[in-house]
């Protein structure tokens, strides 16, 4: 497979050397969006500038995955656990994607994004269900990049959820327990529209899953920087894709 330099400025449909380069492209990325609070922290900023300025850098990244025609990108942007962080701090959080959408839901309008959230939507202060709700409404039928934004999520909450539909499908006449497959549970899961991760990227030096998408996660490849989110650039995003051109996926099998 031949090493494409990113990015595709020069791509030309017609070029079929560069139309193979685009086979490599990951069809889905992940990011654990972390180090906001570092990021501020280090510049003698509260924390809350560093979740503003982590907001602003999502609008960056959006750009730069659309433009290299990624089909779904998954952000972490609030997690089941993140609830054990000061109150002031979760409403601060909370609260921008309603300040995200207000100026920013045009723009991705115009870009054919279309907005979706994974986690628990419904223990979602107001202000973040309507102002969010709003948005999947708007972008419902837009048919670009899927943002799929993690909001109120974690993994074993969404298992959890898996085993209760399935319990329940289970009281029912017609279940048959030896239908249960990968496949079967991969129908409860938030994601069993969208392809599972090729890519997952965390910033900020941590090297864990945080909770995140346990099961998807499975063959995802795995690419981590010390940058923190708010100065992850176009840049560091297209050094994690050719990172990943360069991998060689198995699945278990040979290469
Ligand atoms: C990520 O940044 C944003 C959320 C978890 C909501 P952090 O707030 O975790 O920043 P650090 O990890 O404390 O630097
Ligand atoms: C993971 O980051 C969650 C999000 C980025 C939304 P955290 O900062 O909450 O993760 P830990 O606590 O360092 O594992
Ligand atoms: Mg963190």
């Amino acid at each position: 497979m031949a090493f494409i330099k990113w990015p595709f400025q020069k791509y030309n449909k017609k070029d079929k050397e560069n139309h193979e380069a685009l086979s490599v492209i990951p069809k889905h990325v992940a990011i654990i969006m972390d180090g906001n609070g570092r990021w501020a922290n280090k510049r003698n900023l509260p924390r809350f500038a560093g979740h503003k300025e982590g907001m602003d850098n999502v609008k960056r990244i959006v750009k730069a995955a659309n433009a290299h025609q990624i089909e779904v990108l998954t952000l972490y942007a609030f997690s089941t656990e993140n609830w054990k962080r000061p109150r002031k701090e979760i409403e601060y959080i909370l609260k921008l994607p309603k300040e995200f959408l207000k100026t920013y839901l045009p723009e991705l309008i115009e870009q054919n994004v279309r907005i979706q959230t994974i986690g628990h939507f419904d223990q979602l202060p107001d202000y973040t269900k309507e102002a969010v709700g709003d948005a999947i409404e708007q972008t419902k039928a837009n048919t670009g990049l899927i943002l799929n934004i993690a909001l109120n999520y974690g993994s074993r909450a969404e298992m959890v959820d898996v085993v209760k539909s399935i319990a329940k499908e289970a009281q029912t006449k017609d279940f048959n327990i030896d239908d249960v497959n990968e496949q079967f549970i991969n129908n409860y899961l938030y994601t069993s529209q969208l392809p599972e991760p090729d890519l997952l990227i965390r910033t900020s030096g941590e090297q864990r899953l945080s909770n995140f998408l346990l099961w998807q996660l499975a063959y995802t490849e795995f690419w981590f920087t010390d940058i923190h989110w708010p100065a992850f650039t176009e840049s560091e995003f297209e050094e994690a894709l050719m990172a990943y051109q360069a991998r060689k996926r198995r699945y278990g099998g040979l290469s």
